[in-house]
């Protein structure tokens, strides 16, 4: 039995990895400031209720808690939001980040696994992506993502910390059990929109360009299950405590699905239309983004198992409507 401290923890991806790690034996804290995140999807061991820049209280928590791993996911990420208040995102994602690794060498605790973002790719000319691929981030937020990443490779040169940053490609989904789920206000992506426009709670999806030189025209991303990404944060914890090598991952599936596709999958799973409507293309929007899987497959002995599209659909749809119920049952 391990011990892991999890910042987000009370987030979409951090509770869901919470859970992994408690019910495969492992202890766990969460270490949140709930400003984006929601006490009741901390189910899985004790909340600490923090800011991650507050390096006083973290140092605390690491000394009383002594966590073999730090699962760090703790960080606000809407791109929109990014360019209009970069202030916030260099200071909650970048400094408070900073923050963690000061309070980890200072604790001291040395292993560390970071939530990477293939936002830090920008619009690679070559698909898939590998963990070679220069990264050129084209918002705040990617920026922020990239800093982070850049100080831990530093961390781990100059003071010996082991880290893994995992680059996430489109996470999706919710746990298959109906324990936890993605819930994000305002929330700004693709499949829990598309299920609220079956739903009539949203007029309908807008869909952001469709002339992009892909097979329907619409833009083809890599959407991985959050039990799958939970899955591989597991492994990367281990895989660290092991002794193995620090570095970076692309966590995808390496399969590229059409928003298009996504629509059809929405449709087939709710049983539902989805009303949409194909509007101009946003800004920095590249045509695809596939991840290359190999590296993280052959590092963590890992693969995407739950992220076939209909089951992403289908859990996500039963979590939408079990949160929907719940409020009608409270009103
Ligand atoms: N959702 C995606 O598709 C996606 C893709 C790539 C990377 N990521 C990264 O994964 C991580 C988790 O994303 P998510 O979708 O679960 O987000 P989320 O908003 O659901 O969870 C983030 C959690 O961090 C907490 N938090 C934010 N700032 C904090 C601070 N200063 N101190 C303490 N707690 C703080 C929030 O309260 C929230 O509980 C983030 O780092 C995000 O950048 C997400």
């Amino acid at each position: 039995m391990s011990r892991f401290l999890i910042t987000g923890g009370a987030g979409y991806i951090g509770s869901h990895t919470a859970k992994l790690l408690a019910t495969s034996g492992h202890d766990i804290v969460v270490f949140d400031n709930l400003s984006r995140g929601h006490r009741d999807l901390v189910r899985w061991g004790p909340l600490i209720e923090g800011d991650i820049r507050d390096t006083a209280l973290l140092r605390e928590a690491l000394r009383w808690f002594r966590p073999d791993a730090v699962i760090h996911f703790a960080a606000i990420a809407y791109v929109g939001e990014s360019v209009a208040r970069p202030d916030l995102y260099y200071d909650n994602n970048t400094a408070g980040t900073l923050s963690l690794l000061r309070a980890m060498k200072e604790a001291p605790c040395s292993n560390l696994i970071v939530s990477s973002t293939c936002a830090t790719y920008g619009q690679p000319a070559r698909m898939p992506i590998t963990e070679e691929t220069p990264q050129l981030p084209l918002n705040p937020y990617g920026q922020s993502k990239l800093m982070m990443e850049i100080m831990c490779a530093d961390f781990a040169a100059a003071f010996g910390l082991h880290y893994m940053a995992l680059r996430y490609f489109n996470a999706c989904g919710c746990d298959p059990d109906g324990e936890t789920g993605e819930r994000h206000d305002p929330e700004p992506h693709l499949i829990p929109r598309a299920l609220m426009a079956a739903d009539g709670e949203i007029d309908r999806l807008d869909v952001f360009g469709g002339d992009y030189p892909t097979p329907d025209g619409t833009c083809v991303r890599d959407y991985i299950h959050v039990s799958d990404l939970a899955a591989a944060h597991m492994a990367g914890a281990l895989h660290l405590m092991d002794g193995g090598a620090s570095g970076a991952l692309n966590l995808g599936t390496g399969r590229g699905i059409s928003v298009k596709e996504i629509i059809d999958a929405a449709e087939r799973v709710t049983g539902k239309p989805v009303p949409h409507r194909v509007s101009a293309r946003r800004a920095g929007d590249p045509a695809v983004l596939v991840a290359a899987t190999n590296k993280a497959n052959a590092v963590l002995d890992w693969k995407a198992r739950h992220s076939d599209i209909d089951n992403i659909l289908a859990t996500a749809w039963a979590w939408h409507r079990q949160e929907r119920n719940q409020t009608k049952r409270r009103l």
